[in-house]
C-alpha cells in the first residue's frame, strides 16, 4: 500500500466536528485517504464514524495506525466473512507483514501485533486446527452449572465489599475484578492467588510503569502452576491440556502459552460485556425491566451489547498471503488487514432496520468468524460469567440507579477494546451476606 499522508492523520488527529475526508471514491478504485485508527472517534462513538467512513470509502478503509503504519480495515459483513473464511489467503500469520522492516522496536502496538504469537493465537494450518481443538476440549470439561456456582460466590464477595455504602463503581469495584477471579479458579489456580492475578492482570491492561512487573508476575504464576499440574494432575483447565498435550505434538511451553492467552484474552472482554450491558440497562429505557427482575431482558441487552457496543471494537488482524483486491481495493501480498468486527454488525445491508433491537439474532461478529473465531466453548464460558454477573448485581442492589449522567460516562482509550472507565451507581445499602 501506499498511503498519501497527511498533516492531521485524517479523522484520528482532530476532535469534532468531523473534519474533512477529501474528495469521495473516484471510480472504479477509489484513491485511500488516511484514517487513523488510534484517532480519538473510534475511541468515542465510533457509529457515526462507520457510516461516514462507509460513504466515502466503501466496507473496505485504508487507515493509518500509529506511526503512520498502514493497514486495511474491513467494516462490511460480507467482507469480513470473506476474510475470517480463506485463511489461504488472509493468514493469521504476522511473519507475513511486508511492514516488518518500517516496525520500530518500541512500537506501542507491538504487544497487539506482535512478530510471532508463539500461543494458538500465532498458529496457522493443520497446527493450529490442532492446537485449538486441544483448548476447545479443554474448555468444554467445564461444567455449566458448576461454573455458574463459581461465578455467583465470586461475584458475592464483591458485591459484599460495596454493598453496605449504597455506591460503588460496577466497573473497577466489580466488573473489572470477576471474570479473571473465575477464569483462575477453573485453570486451577489456588484461590489464595486469585486476588494477586486480578490485580496483576489489571496492571498490564492499564500499560502503565506497573505493567512489565504484573507481565513477569502472572507469567511465573502461570509456569508454576503449569509445573504443579504437570506433576499433581486435578479436574481443571490446565491439566486437561497438559494431559491432550503429549498425544497432539504440543510442549509444556506450549500449553502454558495458551493458557496465559486465555486469561488475558478472556478476562477484559467479559468484564467489557458486563459493563457495557449494565451500562445499556441503566441508561436505555428499553430494558429498564430488566432492572426489576426480568430475567430475559438480561440476555436480550448483553446481545444488544454484541452488535452495537461489542467489546472487541476492532482485532488485529490477517495478512495476506498474496495479492488480490478486496471490494475494489488493490491488496499487496503481506499486507495487514484489521478486522471491524464493530463496523461489520453495523453494516446497513445486515442491519437494516437501523437501531431496532436484534433480540436473540446472534449472527454479529464480536467472537468474529472462522479458524480464528473465539472458541465456542470460550463463548460460552464467558456468556455465563457476564450473565451471573449481572444478575447477582441485579438481585443483591434491585433499586440501582446511575449516579451520574449518561453523557458523563466515558470509554478508556483503545481502538481495539471497548469498555467503560467507570460505572458509578448508587443504592439503598443492604447488609453483607458472606459469614
Ligand atoms: C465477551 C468475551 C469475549 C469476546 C468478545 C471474545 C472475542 C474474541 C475475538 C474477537 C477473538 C479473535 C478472533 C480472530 O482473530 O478472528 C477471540 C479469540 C480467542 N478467544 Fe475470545 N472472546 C471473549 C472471551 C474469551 C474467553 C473467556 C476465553 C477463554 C477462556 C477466550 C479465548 C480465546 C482464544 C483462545 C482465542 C484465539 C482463538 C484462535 O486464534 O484460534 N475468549 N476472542
Amino acid at each position: 500500500m501506499d498511503f498519501a499522508t497527511s498533516e492531521n492523520d485524517g479523522l484520528g488527529g482532530t476532535a469534532e466536528p468531523w473534519p474533512e475526508l477529501g474528495p469521495g471514491p473516484v471510480a472504479p478504485v477509489p484513491t485511500p485517504i488516511p484514517v487513523s485508527l488510534p484517532g480519538p472517534l473510534f475511541r468515542s462513538e465510533p457509529a457515526p464514524l462507520y457510516r461516514q467512513l462507509r460513504r466515502e470509502y466503501g466496507e473496505v478503509v485504508p487507515v493509518l495506525l500509529d506511526g503512520g503504519i498502514p493497514a486495511w480495515l474491513v467494516l462490511g459483513y460480507r467482507e469480513l466473512h470473506q476474510v475470517t473464511s480463506d485463511p489461504a489467503l488472509f493468514s493469521r500469520d504476522s511473519a507475513l507483514w511486508n511492514q516488518w522492516p518500517n516496525i520500530p522496536a518500541d512500537w506501542p502496538l507491538l504487544p497487539v501485533i506482535g512478530r510471532k504469537h508463539p500461543s494458538v493465537i500465532g498458529t496457522v494450518g493443520e497446527r493450529h486446527r490442532k492446537r485449538a481443538a486441544m483448548v476447545s476440549a479443554a474448555l468444554e470439561a467445564v461444567d455449566p452449572l458448576e461454573l455458574r456456582g463459581h461465578a455467583e460466590r465470586f461475584a458475592d464477595e464483591l458485591i459484599d465489599a460495596v454493598c453496605g455504602a449504597g455506591e460503588a463503581d460496577l466497573v473497577t469495584q466489580y466488573a473489572a475484578l470477576l471474570p479473571v477471579r473465575v477464569l483462575a479458579y477453573l485453570f486451577g489456580f489456588p484461590e489464595e492467588q486469585g486476588p494477586g492475578l486480578v490485580t496483576a492482570l489489571n496492571d498490564i491492561l492499564d500499560g502503565q510503569d506497573r505493567a512489565m512487573a504484573a507481565e513477569a508476575y502472572v507469567s511465573t504464576a502461570m509456569g508454576r502452576l503449569v509445573e504443579e499440574r504437570r506433576r499433581h494432575p486435578a479436574d481443571d483447565v490446565v491439566s486437561r491440556l497438559l494431559s491432550n498435550s503429549n498425544s497432539h505434538g504440543f510442549t509444556v511451553e506450549e500449553v502454558t502459552h495458551d493458557v496465559t492467552v486465555m486469561l488475558a484474552a478472556g478476562h477484559q472482554p467479559t468484564a467489557d460485556w458486563i459493563g457495557n450491558s449494565l451500562r445499556l440497562m441503566l441508561t436505555d429505557d428499553r430494558f429498564a425491566a430488566s432492572l426489576f427482575g426480568g430475567r430475559s431482558s438480561v440476555a436480550e441487552a448483553m446481545n444488544e451489547v454484541l452488535w452495537e457496543d461489542a467489546p472487541i471494537q476492532n482485532a488485529a488482524g490477517r495478512w495476506t498471503t498474496r495479492d488480490t483486491r478486496l471490494a475494489g481495493h488493490a491488496l499487496r501480498a503481506g499486507d495487514l488487514i484489521v478486522l471491524g468486527l464493530q463496523g461489520a454488525n453495523s453494516d446497513p445491508r445486515v442491519r437494516t432496520h437501523g437501531s431496532a433491537l436484534t433480540g436473540g439474532n446472534n449472527a454479529h461478529f464480536s467472537f468474529s468468524h472462522g479458524e480464528h473465531r473465539c472458541p465456542f466453548p470460550a463463548q460460552e464460558l464467558a456468556e455465563v460469567i457476564a450473565r451471573t454477573g449481572i444478575e447477582v448485581v441485579l438481585d443483591r442492589l434491585p433499586d440501582i440507579d446511575l449516579a451520574v449522567p449518561p453523557e458523563s460516562l466515558t470509554r478508556r482509550t483503545s481502538p481495539w477494546l471497548r469498555g467503560l472507565v467507570g460505572l458509578p451507581v448508587h443504592f439503598t445499602p443492604t447488609p453483607a451476606r458472606a459469614p
